[in-house]
Formats: structure tokens, C-alpha cells, sequence
């Protein structure tokens, strides 16, 4: 039999139905099943699904140790938070919220000691971020692990301006105290664009959308019997919180970096008085069936 319009989806299942992985036989025939309704709706010329190639194929030459394009690509797509928020879903709902990892987690955080800045640049407003990792219970989670990463005061991370960043800046790995608290000292990061140097950009411009994101330290924290959390602080009135690039804003992890007049803290750890301080306590959900 001929291949057809009317019957390409069958023949291509067909070719699948020996796919000895459950799962991945279920994955393989919805993609075929949407692909190819995508394409009986759109009806591409063969020059236009050359451009599409050629756009994908760009994606993945963009992409380099540090520089995450098919991230930013499912991101701008919102196929990044969909994901994440049908993961959430399966979690408890007092558990603190998640959302997108982002195209910059690519550079391992230097193991920092509490109270630490992670800021080796010097400029912008410091700030102490300060929190607790907890479970729904409100015990503790001593030893959690808190991975941080965050734009600078000009909305760069380091990996995308070496010559003004060394690597590792605006990022540190922390070890939670025996109360399952954690501080840290930093800056207060800025509103930033998306990297618009690639075939992602173009595609914003394309479509006249803008490439910015709300400033935001990113967080991914873990322990041992616990489902760990992937996630931001918001910082509140920065810009663009209504209107995220890649949509990942969600209201719970919104955080008033406010003005703290506190001499005392401020000299035990080392910051100039008055200083900006934001407060992130984190909810653990424990996982299925984890022996602690
Ligand atoms: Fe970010």
C-alpha cells in the first residue's frame, strides 16, 4: 500500500509496534500521532520544513559547555514549566513550590561555608538571603544541601561574561546547619534578557516578544529521603514579574528583598549597614517509601 495523507500515522505505528520498552513505545507514538496532525494542520512546503531543520539544527550548534539552547528553546515554549508543573502535581501541595531549572546550571557550585557571599565582585546592593529547609511537619532537614545561582547587578551570570565574572561567581553549594537553617551573603541580582544571540532570539524577535525574565536566585535543594525541589526566589517589583519570558513566576516564591537597619548582624557577618534581606524558608517533601 501506498503511503498517504489519510494513512501515514498507521504506517508509521506499524513500523514501532515491536518497541520491546513500554514506555518508550507510548512516547514514540504520540510523538508520531501529534507530528504528523502538526503537519497535515500547518502543511509545510518542503522549503518551509528545510527552514524548520535548519532552525533545529541551529538550536543544537548553539549549544556548547556553557551555553544551553534546546534549555531556552523548551523554556520560551513554556514546555519547560508545563513539565514541571505537571511534576508538582505528584507532590504534596504544602511542599515549596518548583519551577525551571534554566539554560545556566552548567557550571558545578563552589562548596561554600555559611554566611559565605557568593558574590566575588563587589558591586551591587548586598544583600543576606537567609531560610530554613524544613518538612510539611515543620521539623527540620538538617544537612540539606542548598545549591545557589543567580545574574549579577547587570543580569549576566558568569559563564556568559568571563572577562567580568570569574567562573563560579553568583554561585555556592551550602550545607543547612543542625536546625536545618542556611544563610548566605550576595547581591541583589537584576531583571535580565534571555540570551538573544541564537536561533531562540530570533524567534522572539520574530514574533515580537520580549526576552526578559524577573530577577530571581535560583535554588535546587536536596536531602537524603527527600524529593528535592527545583526553584527561584522571585524578587518582588522587579520587572517583568507579570511577564516572564519563560513563564516560571508562580506568586509562592515572590520574595521582599526589604532594607534591614541591623548594625549587629550586619557587623557579625561582614555587610555594610543598612543592607537588603530576603527570607526563603523551603518545605521538603519526603519521598515514597525513604527510610530517614
Ligand atoms: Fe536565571
Amino acid at each position: 500500500m501506498d503511503f498517504s495523507e489519510k494513512d501515514s500515522v498507521d504506517a508509521v505505528l506499524a513500523s514501532f509496534a515491536d518497541t520491546p520498552d513500554p514506555r518508550l513505545r507510548e512516547v514514540v507514538e504520540s510523538l508520531v500521532r501529534h507530528l504528523h496532525g502538526f503537519l497535515r494542520e500547518t502543511r509545510p512546503s518542503i522549503a518551509e520544513w528545510e527552514r524548520g531543520i535548519e532552525f533545529l539544527t541551529a538550536i543544537g550548534q548553539k549549544c556548547d559547555e556553557h551555553r544551553q539552547e534546546f534549555i531556552l528553546f523548551s523554556d520560551v515554549l513554556g514546555a519547560s514549566m508545563l513539565v514541571e508543573t505537571m511534576e508538582a502535581q505528584r507532590q504534596a501541595q504544602d511542599a515549596t513550590a518548583s519551577t525551571v531549572l534554566g539554560p545556566f546550571h552548567v557550571v558545578r557550585s563552589p562548596e561554600r561555608a555559611l554566611g559565605d557571599t557568593i558574590d566575588s565582585v563587589g558591586t551591587g546592593e548586598p544583600c543576606l538571603i537567609e531560610g530554613s529547609v524544613a518538612d510539611p511537619d515543620g521539623s527540620p532537614v538538617p544537612g540539606a544541601r542548598i545549591d545557589v545561582w543567580q545574574a549579577d547587578d547587570h543580569g549576566y551570570y558568569d559563564v556568559q561574561v568571563p572577562d567580568a565574572q570569574p567562573l563560579g561567581n553568583g554561585r555556592g553549594l551550602f550545607t543547612a546547619d543542625d536546625e536545618g537553617r542556611f544563610w548566605f551573603r550576595s547581591i541583589v541580582p537584576a531583571h535580565y534578557p534571555i540570551p538573544t544571540d541564537g536561533p531562540v532570539g530570533a524567534l522572539l524577535a520574530a514574533t515580537k516578544r520580549h526576552p526578559y525574565r524577573p530577577a530571581h536566585v535560583h535554588f535546587i535543594v536536596e536531602a537524603p529521603g527527600y524529593v528535592p525541589v527545583t526553584t527561584h526566589v522571585f524578587v518582588q517589583g522587579s520587572a517583568y514579574l507579570d511577564s516572564d519570558a519563560v513563564f516560571a513566576v508562580k506568586q509562592s516564591l515572590v520574595r521582599d528583598f526589604a532594607p534591614s537597619d541591623d548594625a549587629a548582624t550586619a557587623a557579625r557577618l561582614g555587610l555594610p549597614n543598612p543592607f537588603r534581606r530576603a527570607r526563603f524558608d523551603v518545605v521538603l517533601q519526603p519521598a515514597a517509601g525513604a527510610d530517614r
